[in-house]
């Protein structure tokens, strides 16, 4: 598979060098998410009491205990195998969502048992299925695809759409004709909701039409004020971000906030997620205000998610506290303006 050339050794080195460079390096975009444009709205008569005032909620029909979803970040190597197995207890701890990351390794090696594995640890919250959507045109076909779902009893499917990564990437795939024609092919056979997640530079609107004519369900923004995917990469090629010829691409996306609210101004029925430089309990709230129903955050999960379980549910209790005391004493979100 994959151009016949990259074999899964190389993408598990790969995925390897990607979570040192996460861990070690300086991979913030040069954009900040646009959340700080926004401001809540005081509700200094919240008439609730605290300790019951918020309800759990489901999503893809599991109960969550508020709109945290732990952002793909990776799979299919021995370090991943343990991150992803300390995300899996926390996540079933305190009930929040999971999104994994790539499973295309899974796949390649035609090894699914760790898969099965993932869901006997976090056997009742969501977890979500992930494959770059480029790879429908690099040999991976619809029962690679069931066999992944099925494998982990997935609740949902995402395709990642990541052109600027795979540019950067030495190596990436390039080819992504007729992406959309494919995913509308294989759509009904799929028996999860589809959720389209860009990697960190956000979708236009113009975009999430098309996602949402080829059969996507829901669409994660993933844009822009996080980790950039453009300066992890500049990483792997051996540039120093500041001067590689991929530089300019630093400050590229689209800000969190704004593809938010653009997103659902556009499609407000849209079930939309929120994910992108998100790092505290205060955005996620900003978020919901704005149209999203999930927030999701990753690379803020990946030193802990080495470390320990307790070390992830300490990350999820801190930004539930954020959450819910934003909730307590806000009302509303209004855009701040440039003379305010
Ligand atoms: C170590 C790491 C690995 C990632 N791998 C994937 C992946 O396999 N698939 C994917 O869709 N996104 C992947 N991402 C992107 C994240 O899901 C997310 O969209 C991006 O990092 C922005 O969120 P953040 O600012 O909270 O990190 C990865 C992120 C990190 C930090």
């Amino acid at each position: 598979m994959t151009n016949g050339a990259v074999f899964s050794s190389d993408i598990k080195q790969r995925k390897d060098r990607h979570l040192h460079i996460c861990l070690e390096s300086d991979v913030q975009s040069d954009l900040s998410n646009g959340f700080e444009r926004y401001r809540l709205i005081p509700n200094a008569a919240p008439e609730a009491d605290f300790s019951t005032f918020l309800s759990p909620r489901t999503f893809l029909g599991r109960e969550i205990s508020f709109p945290l979803l732990i952002s793909s970040m990776t799979g299919g190597t021995a370090r991943g195998a343990l991150i992803n197995r300390h995300l899996c207890i926390a996540a079933e701890a305190r009930r929040v969502g999971l999104a994994l990351g790539s499973l295309r390794v899974y796949s390649e090696t035609n090894d699914f048992d760790p898969l099965s594995e993932i869901r006997r640890s976090a056997p009742t919250v969501p977890i979500l299925a992930n494959i770059g959507a480029v790879q429908l045109n690099a040999g991976m076909n619809i029962e690679d695809i069931l066999a992944l779902v099925d494998s982990i009893s997935a609740d949902g499917l995402i395709f990642h759409f990541n052109p600027l990564q795979e540019l950067i990437q030495p190596g990436g795939d390039r080819d992504f004709r007729n992406i959309f024609v494919k995913l509308a092919k294989i759509r009904e056979r799929i028996p999860v909701p589809l959720i389209a997640k860009e990697v960190g530079f956000g979708f236009s609107v113009e975009t999430v039409r098309k996602l949402i004519e080829v059969g996507f369900d829901w669409v994660d923004v993933a844009g822009a004020g996080g980790t950039s995917w453009a300066k992890v990469e500049m990483f792997v090629r051996g540039d120093d971000p500041t001067d590689s010829v991929y530089a300019p691409f630093g400050s590229f996306g689209l800000p969190t906030a704004d593809c938010v609210a653009a997103i659902h101004e556009a499609f407000p029925t849209l079930p939309l997620i929120a994910s992108g430089g998100i790092r505290d309990g205060v955005e996620i709230r900003k978020a919901e205000l704005l149209g999203a129903r999930l927030s999701g955050v990753a690379l803020p999960f990946l030193a802990p998610a080495l470390e320990s379980p307790d070390a992830v549910c300490a990350l999820i209790d801190r930004l539930a506290v954020q959450y819910r005391s934003a909730c307590f004493v806000s009302s509303g979100i209004e855009k701040i303006s440039i003379s305010g």
